[in-house]
């Protein structure tokens, strides 16, 4: 008997879209979602075939998908060019003087590349990447602040088929030196520094202290950013505009195999050291491109914004592929979210007439937190469209970003995916789907997503479980770079044929999947498995928080204990009588079982740098000990000595 994940938050919110959305929207109903996810599921290789159709291909594909498990070829003897997609096609056409790139730096200056400026700055790089003996197949470090080179860069890769693995600036010089020695990059593209809330990260500093030693890096190209002092290797480093100087913008597209490799991204996963998530090129962007078409509903005149660094994979395919090969308008902004003042995304929706938003739930519940003067300062009624991504969003902070970002007139997708998926796997569509608050809702087309037990049988209605993944899909992790046995035994040993995505989840009556959080972070409280988001969102509906993360500790009667960490509003007192009423409240909402049975007030809780909460630091702290784990993906340092001295 296997023993499942219990579920008892119920949320009876339906919202569904207006009629005048639904109107002009690509999917309009939910007769036509099922119609076609239905057909998709039963012939996947249709459903993408028609897609891929979209795209400009040098030669066409053979067959749609080889499928020896677990290892997938999409489009197999089709051969396509990633920058050709997402630039020229559109640099030829009516949109070359369209905006590609809308880019506000963190101090404030202001840039626009159309398609055709964009064209141009790809094929002059592509040709920098040449004249510097990067060749087809050899790996680039990319390491860069959020300004519209790293895009180019990106795609000059791209255009002559080197392997790019983005490194998000926030990271030291240990963790690049390691990405450089698992990858074997022989170049790196970096900055001399970049901005984040006021100071200068000093890039081009990390990448030689990464460099030290012996190296497999032959050649740094350093674009001048932030005007710091920095050091040039003579040999080995290179200024962006000087190489310019020797260049010319005639890079005719070379057309790759739809199978060749396009990047590697780095994921630090829970334990042990980073997997290199290995994507390829054509099955990559066609599912980039759909789900973009689709999710986002893109339409000509909009301005799209997706908040996320190219660093994370969320920026690869929303920020750069995906927009991109939709021929979109895509804002950037390179800083921080409360610099100089918390407003200043809603002064950026305002000034630049955003239409298309998304962004994840940290943000959001940062943004609560703050409070909502900072938002009502700003016009927002451009924006017709919201989305989330990265982590469960808790029904009230999905209800405040419906208010009040959204003015109660846009859908909201909440799309669930991951960084091995490569692109969206479950998501509401935004003219369709009624959604609930806190669920990512239904499969995209031609995605077979469903909960199993222990035994990999799927489950009935509200009975939790695994999630899993039961047929390959375009956009899907060909591999961990490097190491074929460590992608088997993570992703496709536990069940055989099934992808799993490491998650627990439930689906309710309606089949709307309902993430409760990380199978290693379920609970077992007295014989009953609890995931962890279904308690933070009861501790999030309480006024007085703001942001909540739970964890086990080992408790002699039960099993485990539920231990809270929380995050108040700005301007509550953290109180003992406030810790009873918090434990009241989540026994209210969903019952004894889930009271907490520590509460602890803390400033802040410790994230990754892509905004995830790290419960695996807080199990260490809840169960009373130092924190041994791998801390180098930690943002802020500093919140662990805080969590340690307060109020245990
Ligand atoms: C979580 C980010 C609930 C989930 C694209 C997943 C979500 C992990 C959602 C992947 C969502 C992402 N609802 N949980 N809408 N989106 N997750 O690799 O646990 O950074 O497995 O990719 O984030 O994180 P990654």
């Amino acid at each position: 008997m296997s023993q499942n994940i219990e579920s008892h938050l119920v949320e009876n919110r339906v919202i569904k879209p207006t009629r005048e959305f639904s109107k002009h929207a690509r999917i309009g109903s939910m007769a036509d979602y099922r119609r076609i996810h239905a057909a998709s599921v039963r012939n996947p290789a249709k459903f993408w075939a028609g897609e891929a159709s979209e795209l400009v291909w040098g030669r066409k594909w053979k067959s749609v998908l080889k499928w020896k498990a677990p290892f997938a070829r999409w489009f197999d003897g089709g051969t396509v060019n990633v920058a050709e997609n997402c630039v020229d096609r559109h640099a030829r056409g009516d949109r070359r003087n369209k905006a590609a790139i809308i880019w506000e730096g963190e101090p404030g200056e202001k840039r626009t590349l159309t398609y055709g400026q964009l064209q141009r700055e790809v094929c002059l790089f592509a040709n920098v990447l040449k004249r510097n003996k990067v060749k087809k197949g050899d790996r680039v470090i990319i390491y860069m602040p959020l300004i519209p080179e790293a895009a180019v860069a990106m795609l000059a890769c791209a255009r002559i088929g080197a392997v790019h693995s983005v490194i998000f600036g926030g990271f030291s010089a240990d963790s690049i030196r390691d990405r450089i020695a698992d990858s074997g990059a022989t170049c790196v593209i970096t900055a001399d520094g970049g901005y984040r809330r006021g100071s200068i990260v000093p890039l081009k500093h990390n990448v030689d202290a990464a460099l030290t030693g012996d190296t497999t890096v032959k050649r740094v190209i350093v674009f001048r950013r932030a005007n710091n002092e920095i050091h040039i290797e003579e040999g080995r480093d290179v200024w962006w505009h000087r190489e310019l100087d020797y260049v010319t913008a005639d890079c005719p597209v070379v057309h790759h195999d739809s199978e060749h490799p396009l990047f590697i991204l780095y994921t630090s996963g829970s334990t042990g050291k980073p997997k290199g998530i290995l994507h390829t090129t054509g099955g990559y962007l066609a599912q980039a491109y759909a789900t973009t078409k689709y999710i986002f509903d893109l339409r000509e005149n909009d301005i799209y914004w997706c908040t996320a660094d190219v660093g994370w994979i969320t920026g690869h395919t929303y920020l750069v592929y995906g927009p991109l090969a939709n021929g979109a308008t895509c804002m950037m902004y390179e800083g921080a979210p409360n610099w100089p003042d918390p407003d200043r995304f809603w002064r950026i929706i305002q000034n630049y007439g955003v239409t298309v938003f998304y962004t994840a739930p940290t943000a959001i519940r940062a943004f609560i937190k703050w409070g909502d003067e900072w938002v009502d300062k700003h016009d927002l009624s451009s924006l017709r469209l919201l989305g989330t991504v990265g982590e469960p969003i808790n029904p009230e902070a999905w209800m405040w970003y419906h208010r009040k970002i959204g003015g109660g007139r846009c859908p909201i997708v909440d799309t669930w995916w991951q960084t091995e998926t490569g692109a969206i796997m479950i998501s509401p569509l935004p003219g369709a789907t009624p959604v609930k608050p806190g669920t990512a809702t239904l499969p995209f087309f031609g995605i077979d997503a469903a909960i199993v037990d222990d035994n990999g049988k799927e489950v009935g209605p509200n009975v939790g479980g695994k999630l899993v993944i039961r047929k390959p899909w375009p956009s899907m992790l060909r591999t961990i770079y490097g190491d074929r046995a460590r992608y088997k035994k993570t992703y496709w040993s536990e069940f055989p044929g099934y992808y799993l995505t490491g998650d627990g989840a439930r689906r309710d009556k309606d089949g709307y999947f309902w993430i409760v959080g990380r199978i290693d972070d379920v609970l077992n409280v007295a014989g009953h498995r609890l995931g962890t988001s279904e308690i933070e969102s009861a501790l999030v509906s309480h006024h007085s928080v703001a942001e909540a993360a739970v964890v086990g500790r080992p408790d002699e009667i039960k099993g485990q204990g539920v231990v809270a960490f929380v995050t108040l509003r700005e301007g509550e007192k953290p109180t003992a009588e406030l810790r009873e009423k918090l434990r009241r409240h989540v026994g209210a909402a969903i019952g004894a079982i889930a009271k907490p049975d520590d509460i602890h007030f803390a400033e802040a809780l410790p994230k990754t740098r892509s905004g995830k909460i790290m419960r695996r630091l807080l199990k260490e702290i809840a169960g009373g000990g130092d924190v041994k784990g791998d801390t180098t993906t930690l943002e802020d340092f500093s919140i662990l000595s805080k969590l340690k001295l307060r109020d245990a």
